[in-house]
């Protein structure tokens, strides 16, 4: 049984003061900063790049929970876990080799995730968890590219997929998440949860961490 956890999206932070967003999500009881890396190429957004994972982790001493969002991440893997990511997440549509990737992202010493998208089968990446490759499944409950976008209940059957299979693996959702639709993620089988504008709009964000908290043990996959 994996343990639910909270990663605040620093995306959703102000820019202009990213350390302090870091700081304040930690200081909220987050469990690990979520860090999304867009190239504008795979997604139709420009976000971070390896500076901003290493100021997250010059700020906070929590997990940094890196998700490339890049034609191909194999070029960058090395950069993104000298600059202090502790799990780095590819996409399985990026155009790289996922099994190598995943392996170099092991020999850097990190935990690796892969990623999919809405419109991609969730037996996509079966192959790889069962090679243990994969230390986290991270499914998009968001066409990736924006916070703040709605929530796709099109991703409880996969994680509910994943889950039967694998009860021990690390389920990731990341997209539209609240102290509602928390529930269905969890519910489905999620056990890390991404939040982005909900915590960050909140004016306390250690309120929002704990509703998410309490949206999830209501509602866990395995005490269903
Ligand atoms: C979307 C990103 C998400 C995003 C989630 O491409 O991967 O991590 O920050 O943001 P919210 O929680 O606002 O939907
Ligand atoms: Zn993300």
């Amino acid at each position: 049984m994996q343990d639910i956890q909270i990663m605040p999206s620093i995306l959703a932070a102000d820019f202009g003061a990213l350390r302090a967003g870091c700081v304040r999500a930690a200081e909220a009881g987050a469990d690990q900063l979520h860090v999304d890396v867009m190239d504008g190429v795979f997604v139709p957004n420009i976000s971070f790049g390896p500076e901003a994972v290493r100021v997250a982790a010059g700020a906070v001493s929590i997990p940094l929970n890196v998700h490339l969002m890049v034609v191909n991440p194999m070029p960058y893997l090395e950069v993104f876990a000298a600059a202090g990511s502790d799990t780095i997440l590819v996409h399985v549509e990026s155009e790289c080799d996922a099994e190598q990737a995943l392996r170099e992202i092991r020999l850097l010493g990190k935990r690796a995730g892969i990623t999919i998208n809405p419109k991609t089968a969730v037996e996509d990446v079966y192959a790889w968890v069962d090679a243990g490759l994969v230390d986290e499944v991270l499914v998009m409950s968001v066409e990736p590219g924006f916070g703040g976008q709605a929530y796709l209940t099109s991703a409880e059957p996969k994680l509910a997929a994943l889950r039967q299979r694998y009860a021990e693996l690390d389920l990731s959702v990341d997209g539209g998440i609240n102290a509602e639709t928390v529930k269905g993620a969890v519910g489905h089988g999620a056990n890390l949860i991404v939040a982005g504008s909900y915590l960050y709009k909140k004016a306390d964000m250690s309120q929002g961490i704990r509703e998410l908290r309490d949206g999830a043990s209501e509602c866990r996959f395995w005490e269903n």
